[in-house]
This record gives structure tokens, sequence and C-alpha cells, in this order.
């Protein structure tokens, strides 16, 4: 048997496959049940900053003194308390490491979180990072400045490892995943996979739209994780499309120390997830490959990568895409 043993921020894994941030991760029976399956690690679904604030205003309509919790943001802090109570929970049940993970909206809340997380016993921390602009006024490097002054900020306050979840909407991904590493950052989780609307025609309204990936998903971010991996030292985890074995050993050989599994615990149960570490054991004890290190970043070699860069398809026509 294959020794998928790896390491992911400092904490070590017993094979690479993280059950990532979601509502299925809020529960213990669920956070038991992924360990029966044998995961990596496991990623809390995050603190959401607007739940808490939505939870303190309704606390206006019955609570004399909510003025005074909305000026003072205790309303907030005490309403994270049932989370960090389930992290606390959480570590006791669990073998595998728990990553917490907090999304703010604003840079006010994250260092407070961040504080609060780290009492509460993680191993370590994922935030979840999107600071969208809607106004096209805004210059572009304000926003991301915004990024890396959150990640100083809550590696200043805290002791735990911290990744740092992002999207893929940037001009330039490898500058990002640069400057945050370089703002402290231990790891970058790529990509977050964001929440998509539709039209319902018949109602004429927004509605939710392709709520879990597909398996394809994943080679849009796997070329981010090849380049990225071969251009900045950071751990990288990823995520979105993790819902075979191939795609997590080919997100594995493109440089990413972790995958994260999301969609497919949905769609398929928690259990499933187990089928993806069988299938790297299987692959590798097939392949005679006898660490899970000897195949990280395994095609990482330049010549490769220059691959990546073109865009466009040139030569599909007679099946030569390079
Ligand atoms: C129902 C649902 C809830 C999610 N909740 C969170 C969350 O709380 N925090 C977070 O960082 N990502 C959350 N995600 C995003 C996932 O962690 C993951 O990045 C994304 O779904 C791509 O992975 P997948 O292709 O395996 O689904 C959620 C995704 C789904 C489908």
């Amino acid at each position: 048997m294959a020794d998928l043993t790896t390491s992911y921020l400092g904490l070590t894994l017993k094979n690479p496959v993280i059950a990532g941030s979601s509502t299925l991760t809020y529960s213990i029976e669920n956070i038991k049940t992924f360990n029966e399956m044998n995961v990596g690690a496991i990623i809390i679904k995050s603190l959401f900053e607007e739940e808490l604030a939505s939870a303190s205003e309704n606390i206006d309509d019955f609570h004399p003194e909510s003025y005074d919790y909305n000026l003072t943001g205790a309303a907030i802090l005490y309403g994270s308390k049932p989370y960090l109570d389930f992290v606390t929970a959480a570590k006791k049940v669990s073998k595998a490491p728990v990553i917490a993970s907090v999304n703010c909206t604003g840079e006010k809340w994250w260092t407070d979180f961040a504080k609060s997380i780290e009492s509460a016993g993680a191993d370590a921390l994922e935030i979840n990072l999107s600071y969208m602009s809607f106004d096209p006024e805004e210059d572009p490097r304000n926003i991301e400045s915004k990024y890396f002054s959150t990640v100083e900020d809550v590696k200043s306050k805290v002791k735990i490892p911290v990744s740092v979840k992002i999207g893929h909407f940037f001009t330039n991904i490898p500058y990002m995943v640069k400057k945050l590493k370089e703002s402290g950052a231990d790891g970058v989780t790529l990509f977050n996979r964001y929440y998509r609307v539709g039209i319902n025609l018949d109602k004429k309204e927004y509605m939710p739209a392709n709520v879990y990936s597909s398996p394809e998903e994943a080679y849009s971010v796997l070329r981010w994780v090849a380049i990225c991996s071969s251009l900045v030292d950071i751990e990288i985890s990823a995520s979105t499309g993790v819902h075979t074995s191939d795609i997590a050993l080919q997100y594995i050989m493109a440089g990413a120390k972790t995958v994260q599994v999301v969609s497919k615990t949905y769609k398929n149960g928690i259990e499933s997830i187990r089928e993806i570490i069988n299938g790297i054991n299987f692959y590798m004890d097939k392949n005679n490959i006898h660490n899970i290190t000897d195949i990280y970043n395994k095609i990482k070699v330049n010549n490769e990568v220059k691959r990546l860069e073109r865009f466009q398809y040139m030569k599909i026509a007679n099946n030569k895409l390079f």
C-alpha cells in the first residue's frame, strides 16, 4: 500500500484529500463520517460576517439594547459563538486536522474572528477572501491591496497557519499568489467557485444556477495550479471539480499539495470521498509509486509550463493543440 502521507500548512495529513468547506462540514455527525472515510483534513463551513450581521438585525426587534449591540458590534461577535463552539466540538471528535474558515465583507472583523477561531482550537484557518467591486470607478489595485492588508493583519494576530482562498477573477493570478505569500499566507486555495445565478424564465427572477461543479471545471483551475506552483513557492490546495481520483492525481502532479472535495460529496454522499482516496492508492500501487511526494509536482518542468501559457487553440484540426 502506497504512503499517501503529506504535509500541508505545517500539518501532517494522512492523505492529500480534504473535505472542503461547505455546509456538509458544519455537522458533528458529518465530521465523524469524514473521519471514517479517512480524509486528510476537514475545512469547516465559513463563518460569514453577513450572517452574523443579519442575525444582529433580527435582535433589533426584540432587544432593548440592540442599538448598543450594533454600535459596538457585540452582536456580531456574540453571534460567532455557536461557530466557535462547533470548532471546539469538531476538534474533539476529529483525528484529521480541523481547518476553520472565515469570510468577512469589510476589513474590520477579520482579526477578531481569526483570534477567536484560534482560541477555539482550530489547527489552521482558511480565509475565504473575496472583495468584489461593483463600482466602475474603483481602481482594481485598491481592491487587491485589501487582500494583502487583510492577510497581513490576520497573520499578525494569530499563530496558527493561514491559507487564503481566492476566486479566479484577477488580471494577474500569479501576481496575486506571490503577493499573498509575501503578505504572510502559508498556502492558497485555488479557487473558490462563486455562487452562480441564472434567470427563471417563467418567474422572471434570478435563481441559483449550477450550484455544484462538474468534473470538466477542473481543467481551467488545473492550468493555474500548474502555473502558480511553478512560479511561486507556496503550498497550493486545489478546489473545483475534484470528482474522481484521476482529477485529484492531475492536480497533485500539477503541483497541488492537497485537493478539496465538495460537490462530489453533495451529489454522491459523504462516503463517496473514499473513492478518491482509494483511486489514488490504486494508481500508485499499479504504477509502483510508494510515496505521494514522488508524484507531487511531477510535471513541473519549464517547457511543459510554457505550453500552459498558450490560451488559444491553434492546431486542433489535426489534434495538435500546442
Ligand atoms: C453548497 C455549498 C456550500 C459552500 N460553502 C462554502 C463555505 O462556507 N466556504 C467556502 O470557502 N466555500 C464554500 N463552498 C465552496 C467550496 O468549498 C468549493 O470551493 C467549491 O464548491 C468548488 O469545489 P467543488 O468543485 O468540489 O464543489 C461551498 C460550495 C457549495 C456547493
